[in-house]
């Protein structure tokens, strides 16, 4: 084993988590895969990580608004993360969920959903790791947020208004948890398609880029892990990786 390092990854087993799981793996932590709902692909993803010469556990948890007080079920499942663990180092808060709401159509249940997934719970998992990390005087957390979170698309508002959140909270905690902890995010643009995007859709987000074109997951993983190795003196920033979205 040659890890010196434990990183947990949320929403994990496909797509962009599971690029940022195997460069970690790569780089020598080892890795806590979370997942919900894609229990076969976090399997695969445990024998992939581990051929790689370092240590994978899977865990599962719901981070829906469906779960009853959600704080106390974090709480939970943190402590059975630490109780096979030991500790973490990394926290990675990926999960999330992305669908349109149109105004006008936009229902309580679509908020809390978008508010509770992509807000309150990488909250509520940065607060108890967080203290954790504090009291080691050692860790990092890395939030994904999203270009849109400071440019909302006016029909994602309850999503870009739940990354505009998770933006500030990484600010807070950045001045919360320091200075032996650092909270970063990282502002995607497009990567990778959300599931059924059309044609039409696709050309319509890469048209906002500068680059005219989707990046790779690969853009995302080598920044999460600049962001853990390669300089420690950066903390409470966003660091968007969207093809010039932001500055077009
Ligand atoms: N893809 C892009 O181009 C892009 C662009 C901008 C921002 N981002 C951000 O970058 C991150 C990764 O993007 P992605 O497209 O790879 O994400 P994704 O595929 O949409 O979602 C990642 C994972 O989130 C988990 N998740 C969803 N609902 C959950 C719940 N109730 N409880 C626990 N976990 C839940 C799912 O895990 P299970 O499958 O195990 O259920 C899912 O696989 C996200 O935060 C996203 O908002 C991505």
């Amino acid at each position: 084993m040659k890890s010196t390092k434990t990183t947990l990854i949320t929403g994990a087993s496909k797509r962009v988590g599971r690029d940022i799981a195997l460069t970690l793996a790569e780089a020598g932590s080892d890795i806590l895969i979370h997942y919900y709902r894609s229990r076969r692909d976090a399997l695969q993803l445990k024998k992939d990580v581990e051929s790689r010469g370092v240590r994978a556990e899977v865990f599962k948890a719901d981070f829906s608004a469906g779960v009853r007080n959600l704080p106390s079920a974090i709480k939970r499942f943190v402590r059975d993360v630490y109780r096979v663990a030991g500790h973490v180092d990394l926290l990675v808060n990926n999960a999330a969920i992305f669908y349109p709401t149109p105004l006008g159509k936009i229902t309580g249940r679509h908020w809390e959903d978008f508010m509770t997934v992509n807000l309150k719970s990488p909250f509520f998992l940065a607060q108890e790791i967080g203290m954790r990390m504090r009291r080691r005087k050692s860790g990092s957390i890395i939030n994904l947020v999203d270009w849109t979170g400071l440019r909302p698309h006016p029909n994602y508002l309850p999503y870009a208004i739940s990354k505009a959140g998770l933006i500030a909270a990484t600010t807070g905690l950045a001045k919360a948890l320091a200075p032996h902890v650092r909270v970063n995010c990282i502002a995607p643009g497009p990567i990778l398609p959300a599931n059924g995007a059309t044609a039409k859709q696709k050309r319509a987000v890469i048209k906002k880029t500068l680059l005219k074109r989707f990046g790779n997951p690969k853009d995302i993983s080598e920044t999460v892990r600049y962001l853990w190795q390669g300089s420690d003196f950066v903390t409470g920033v966003m660091i968007p990786v969207d093809g010039g979205a932001l500055g077009s």
